[in-house]
């Protein structure tokens, strides 16, 4: 290591931010690792091949940066809505018509929202073709499973929300097929509408899942997901060290 550098590793600057000297040992090395707040989710030490872009393809990042793109802008749609039947339609109208830039926000969440269904069933079909949901990973699979179910229960109640034609037909032919499913189907579909048909109950209800329940189970189900990918010795093409 060339003087210079070495004199700029050890300053009292350089340790106030980095608690690593240069890495070009592995000490230092495994240090850039788990004193980083972004690298400590990784292992010191990986596979060449779980590097490698085309093995994740990226997925699993992009449904987590996607669902971050949907909480804000969620938060900013929250601003000019709101869930009752005699106002929503006119809101979602005036959101298009009248904010500035209302046509582009309602168009990123909604775009955003398709995109992550695509990204999150893309990912799950990356983690079977590599299979990376056998042992020690089966448990991740099922909480995968969860985020799945998630992801579409978001898109599901977010579409009742503009209370256009589109979205209250498409709704009540989403929860008349439920309805049939065995055992459970009516109670779900009871538990949904809050009443015999799609009225105000149920937008109350399915606003309330849409923007509370439902993200917080995202956010919470997946810190747990990207936690056990750590535990479980991180991606599964490590297991081939
Ligand atoms: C909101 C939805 C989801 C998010 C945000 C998410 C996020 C992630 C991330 C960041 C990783 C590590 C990097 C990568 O593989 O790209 C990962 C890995 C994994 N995910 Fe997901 N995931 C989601 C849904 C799913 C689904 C639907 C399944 C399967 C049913 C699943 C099963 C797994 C498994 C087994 C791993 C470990 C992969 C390996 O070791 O190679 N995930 N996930």
């Amino acid at each position: 290591m060339s003087n210079l550098v070495q004199t700029i590793t050890q300053s009292r600057i350089w340790r106030s931010f980095f608690r690593h000297g240069w890495p070009d040992n592995p000490l230092d090395r495994s240090l850039v690792m788990t004193s980083n707040i972004f690298f400590h989710l990784h292992p010191v030490k990986v596979n060449r091949k779980s590097l490698r872009a085309s093995y994740t393809l990226g997925l699993g990042v992009m449904a987590v940066i996607l669902f971050l793109e949907l909480t804000l802008t969620g938060m900013l749609l929250m601003f000019y809505y709101a869930p009752t039947v005699e106002r929503a339609y006119t809101y979602i109208v005036a959101l298009q018509t009248q904010t500035p830039y209302g046509q582009l926000l309602r168009n990123l969440h909604r775009w955003g929202a398709h995109l992550m269904v695509l990204v999150v069933v893309l990912h799950m079909a990356r983690v079977f073709y590599t299979g990376a949901y056998k042992p020690p990973r089966e448990f991740n699979w099922v909480l995968g499973v969860g985020l799945l179910l998630l992801t579409l229960g978001a898109s599901f109640t977010g579409y009742l929300l503009p209370w256009d034609q589109l979205s209250f037909w498409a709704i009540t032919v989403g929860t008349s097929v439920a309805g049939y499913a065995p055992v459970l189907g009516s109670t779900a579909k009871a538990y949904l509408l809050g009443g015999p048909e799609v009225g105000q109950e149920a937008l109350t209800r399915f606003y309330a899942l849409h923007v509370m329940l439902i993200p917080l189970g995202i956010a919470l189900i997946t810190s747990i997901h990207i936690w056990r990918v750590r535990k479980d010795g991180g991606l599964a093409a490590n297991d081939d060290r």
